[in-house]
């Protein structure tokens, strides 16, 4: 069989073109040879915020979000999410396989080694304000690790590659949750390596003045399915952040911080805050018909619902929506979730949304847990950012190797000015435009 072409013709010219397809894919260079005359500018494709541009390619997680499917490295993330550990889903992002039982053992001895930090990390948090936000310093922290190891800017050295992967996902935990300690005035708790990665991170969240801490069975292993659950999602927004910094061959710490700072949107990792917050607004199901005319109206947006990829329900929300009944058992019920349940019923019973397709996404269910579980709502987006870390340094390791890949620096469509000479101040006509008649601008 032939190999596919899209055939395209330019009615400016009358040509036509066959530009081939792979991965049903056409390559957005071969539009470049499409001009109206030789020496104008090539065809471009225009596609702000990527809705339709693929811009690399990946083994790490595929969606299919037409049919509310996630797979990590293949493995549905249900199956995942109910026989993996956090720890081995991290090994199994970064390294494409799951591991063996004598690697795994490695593996998790090569994480706890790198759970401290320097103690000049630690006099770094305590510089922030008492109230400053916890993904505030996470970003900030972690950029500065860039300082304590340069050597982490020989990203083609797969040893060093290795160890930054290592010490990123060691350490995140720590300083985490050393910014949630700064922000209660808490003394910092040191890593407990006897203890699972998410039970560590449990004891320095919650270690008091006990000897030891023994974080609940039920909870920890809550707190590492949320965990799996947002180890990777292809490539959202923080994880093209990741690649884009990534390209110039910056150091994979300056990296994560950037990721991490796009993670801490509203639209992004930080919905799930603003879904507690809104629930808490909301306060009682009474409440709900009045905020989803807010909704309708375009007043605000319904947080925890929609999704750029899933126009079906999101599957980590669904797994999520079973592990709050686990918790609640445990820690008493969150009585946000009566509201969320009611919230979710109501809107997708209602034409708008249906017709919209907007279902609850991952954030919607997974702050009614964390606040659940005593975990400050300020903490949400740092919690997903210690699980995506695993998939940011997998993407990013992707992007290293792939010999494809270049400085990312896509094109624009100049809407400007054409060319224009510049005047002196005092020979520019009063009674001009001036700044205070100036119609508001970008800035
Ligand atoms: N509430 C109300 N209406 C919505 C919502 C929402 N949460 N999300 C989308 N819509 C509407 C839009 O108004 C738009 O309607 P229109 O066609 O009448 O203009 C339509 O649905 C399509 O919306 P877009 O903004 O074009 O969708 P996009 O794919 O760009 O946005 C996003 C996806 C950012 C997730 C959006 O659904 C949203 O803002 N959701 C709320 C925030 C949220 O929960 N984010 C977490 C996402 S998951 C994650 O990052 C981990």
């Amino acid at each position: 069989m032939a190999s596919p072409t899209l055939t395209i013709t330019d009615n400016r010219t009358g040509k036509r073109y066959d530009l081939p397809i792979e991965h049903d894919a056409i390559r957005a260079t071969d539009l470049a040879q499409i001009r109206v005359a030789p020496g104008e500018p090539g065809l471009v494709s225009y596609d702000p915020a990527l809705i339709n541009t693929a811009a690399c390619k990946s083994k790490v997680s595929y969606i299919d979000g037409e049919r509310g499917i996630l797979r990590y490295r293949g493995y549905p993330i249900e199956e995942l999410a109910e026989k993996s550990s956090f720890l081995e889903t991290a090994y199994l992002i970064v390294k494409g396989e799951l591991p063996t039982t004598s690697h795994f053992k490695m593996w998790q001895r090569n994480i706890t080694m790198h759970t401290l930090v320097h103690e000049s990390v630690r006099h770094f948090i305590e510089g922030f304000r008492y109230d400053a936000h916890p993904m505030g310093i996470l970003i900030a922290t972690v950029g500065a690790l860039s300082t304590f190891y340069p050597e982490a800017k020989h990203v083609t050295d797969l040893e060093s590659r290795r160890v930054q992967t290592r010490r990123l996902i060691g350490k995140m935990p720590t300083i985490a949750a050393f910014a949630y300690r700064h922000s209660r005035g808490l003394p910092y708790v040191y890593p407990d390596n006897d203890l699972s990665y998410t039970g560590n991170f449990l004891s320095m969240m919650f270690k008091m003045t006990e000897l030891k801490y023994r974080p609940d069975p039920v909870l920890e292993r809550a707190l590492d399915v949320l965990f799996i659950l947002h180890a990777d999602h292809e490539q959202n927004c923080s994880t093209t952040t990741m690649r884009v910094i990534g390209s110039s061959l910056a150091d994979p710490y300056s990296a994560v911080a950037g990721a991490a700072a796009a993670l801490g949107g509203p639209r992004h990792g930080s919905a799930n805050e603003e879904v507690v917050h809104m629930l808490h607004e909301i306060g009682s199901a009474e409440r709900i018909p009045a905020l989803i005319k807010q909704v309708k109206a375009g007043e605000r947006r319904l947080m925890g619902f929609g999704h750029r990829v899933y126009k079906n329900y999101d599957p980590r929300a669904r797994i999520i929506k079973q592990i709050a009944h686990e918790v609640f058992e445990v820690t008493g019920k969150n009585p946000l979730i009566d509201i969320a349940l009611e919230l979710e019923r109501i809107a997708l019973e209602d034409n708008y949304f249906v017709s919209r397709r907007l279902y609850p996404n991952v954030d919607f269910y997974s702050g009614i847990i964390y606040e659940a579980m005593g975990l400050p709502v300020a903490m949400f987006p740092v919690l997903f950012a210690i699980a995506r870390t695993a998939g940011w340094m997998a993407q990013w390791a992707e992007l290293v190797l792939d010999e494809e890949q270049k400085i990312t620096r896509p094109k624009q469509l100049y809407l400007g000015y054409d060319e224009r000479h510049y005047v002196p101040l005092d020979g520019r006509a009063e009674g001009g435009p001036r700044e205070d008649a100036v119609p508001p601008g970008p800035l």
